[in-house]
């Protein structure tokens, strides 16, 4: 162990006070962790839409004063008590979906959905119900049980897994959330065949991953539906076959433009936007008798989606997925693997690289239009 087990750490952190306000970068004090909790000296993170949402007070279940970021990787500083399966040193990725092992949902081979830390998690707490983030004297709040917008972050010990420590912590981090989501979506939840037509709305770095992930699954169409030209070329690369901007030929409804294309209807299509509408659109985009669509965007808090019935009748299935449907401790690792392995093509979902004083500049860059993700090193 280190010197500074067991000593609470003064270190830089970006405080957000307040919704709507820019983050503040202040000396925070980071407690040490305590049973089955791991204190993480954080080398890398990114900045991912969750992050902005939250700050801009939409999310009504938003704490403030907290630490966002979500995205993050670094080096295992200290264990607290009965944590067995890190060492001061490993290298790590957070998991905002964490895996415990023994829950409901952990054994069910259908979800990713860990049940344990939840509750507290979803409060902004550590799983005892309290914070390991002081500030000025005030409590500061957890974000999604990770909090990498900090030097130095408390997470519980289902909240991280090990890596390969070859592996470049400032390319790594983009597993913690998008690229996996993206890609989960198209290898785990849909399972797309070989042969597939496939359509993507929204090619940010979820749908651009999820285009990837068609592409690995031997798809033989790959449709991109965004109203941003400029993200086709990086698009392309990634695997896409054809692009449809919607503002373009209002004469046809999107489902009119997919059934053209696709002799009927798309067998698999995915959300990547968070708007009721395209959920919508993407949905009814699908071929009748089985044609699948996933919904991955995260709509604004009280959105409500729908179609006909009869939509559903006629043998379409609606489903969604948080994490790409991966059990993250099992799914990160390999995932590291298949970057390492030349698989898995990080670095084109990196389009801005800075150091983490710059976090703010972060938020104006993520709404700027030719931001994928913005990592920011420690
Ligand atoms: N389910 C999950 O676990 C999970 C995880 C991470 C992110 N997300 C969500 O996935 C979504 C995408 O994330 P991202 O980081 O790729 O976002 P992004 O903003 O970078 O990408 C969205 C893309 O959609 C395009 N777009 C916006 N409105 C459109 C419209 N009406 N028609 C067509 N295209 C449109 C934009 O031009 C952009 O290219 C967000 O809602 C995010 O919150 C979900
Ligand atoms: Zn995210
Ligand atoms: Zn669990």
């Amino acid at each position: 162990m280190p010197d500074t087990a067991g000593k609470a750490i003064k270190c830089k952190a970006a405080v957000a006070w307040k919704e709507g306000e820019p983050l503040s970068l202040e000396e925070v004090e980071v407690a040490p962790p305590k049973a089955h909790e791991v204190r993480v000296q954080i080398v890398a993170t990114a900045l991912c839409h969750t992050d902005a949402y939250t700050l801009s007070g939409a999310d009504p279940e938003g704490k403030f004063p907290c630490i966002l970021g979500h995205e993050g990787a670094g080096v295992v500083e200290s264990v607290g008590e009965g944590v067995t399966e890190f060492q001061p040193g490993d290298h790590v990725v957070l998991l905002y979906t964490p895996q415990c092992r023994e829950c409901r949902f952990c054994k069910s081979p259908k979800t990713n959905l860990c049940n344990k830390i939840r509750g507290t998690q979803g409060l902004g707490l550590m799983p005892d119900s309290t914070s390991r983030f002081t500030c000025k004297g005030q409590t500061v709040y957890h974000f999604m049980g990770c909090s990498t917008f900090s030097e130095y972050t408390v997470v519980a010990d289902i909240s991280l897994v090990k890596i390969n420590p070859k592996a470049p912590l400032d390319k790594v981090c983009l597993l913690g959330c998008g690229v996996s989501t993206g890609y989960g979506a198209v290898l785990n939840t849909a399972q797309v065949e070989p042969g597939s037509a496939c359509a993507v709305w929204g090619l940010g770095a979820v749908g651009l991953a999820a285009v990837f992930g068609c592409k690995k699954a031997g798809a033989s169409q790959i449709i991109g539906i965004d109203t941003n030209a400029n993200k086709l070329k990086k698009a392309e690369l990634l695997g896409l076959t054809s692009f449809v901007n919607p503002n373009e030929n209002p004469g046809k409804t999107m489902p009119e433009k997919l059934f053209d294309m696709t002799d009927g209807g798309a067998d698999y299509t995915f959300e990547c936007i968070g708007n009721v509408k395209t959920m919508r659109e993407a949905f009814e985009s699908c071929r009748r008798g089985g044609g699948t669509s996933v919904v991955i965007g995260v709509a604004a808090a009280g959105k409500e989606v729908s179609t006909r019935p009869f939509n559903l009748i006629t043998g379409r299935v609606w489903k969604g997925c948080a994490f790409g449907g991966w059990k993250s401790k099992d799914g990160v690792p390999k995932l590291v693997e298949e970057y390492m392995s030349k698989q898995l093509p990080l670095e084109e979902f990196i389009t801005h690289e800075l150091p983490f004083e710059k976090i703010n500049s972060g938020f104006d860059i993520l709404h700027s239009g030719d931001c994928l993700r913005a990592v920011f090193t420690m």
